[in-house]
């Protein structure tokens, strides 16, 4: 498999919607970060799916759509604490190990989200 990038290593679109789909699911219940989200949870899971497909390698579906993704700039209107950021972390671990995907490849996608997760804290 040397060569694909990660989105293909998972498996696609197939994983990404099931992931964003779950992650959602953690973080609109979540008691620390739920309060953050207020658009639609439909909207913000076909967002999501749409960067993470460009950010793990896949075509550049969100940038088609929405432009550069700017994404610290996108934040900046939510007030992000460490303490969010590490429950935004948790529920993206919660989401990823429900997946079907091998402990090696699950390791390698939760790996690339700590260091982008602490760069939107503001606050
Ligand atoms: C550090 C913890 C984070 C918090 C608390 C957080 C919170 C939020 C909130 C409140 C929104 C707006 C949702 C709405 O419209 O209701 C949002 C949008 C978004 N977030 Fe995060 N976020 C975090 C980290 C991340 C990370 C690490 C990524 C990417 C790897 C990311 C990607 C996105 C994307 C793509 C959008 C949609 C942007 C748009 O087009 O409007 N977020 N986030």
């Amino acid at each position: 498999m040397e060569g694909l990038s990660l989105y293909d290593r998972i498996g696609g679109e197939e994983t990404l919607r099931l992931l964003t789909d779950r992650f959602y699911d953690h973080v609109f219940a979540h008691e620390l970060i739920s309060r953050l989200f207020k658009s639609n949870k439909d909207e913000i899971k076909e967002k999501q799916r749409l960067f993470l497909t460009q950010f793990l390698g896949g075509p550049a579906l969100y940038s088609e759509v929405f432009g550069h993704p700017r994404l610290r700039a996108r934040h900046i209107p939510h007030t992000i604490t460490e303490e969010d950021a590490i429950a935004w972390l948790t529920c993206m671990d919660r989401a990823i190990s429900a997946l079907t995907i091998s402990d090696e490849l699950k390791k390698e996608l939760f790996g690339r989200f700590p260091q982008s997760a602490l760069f939107m804290v503001n606050s």
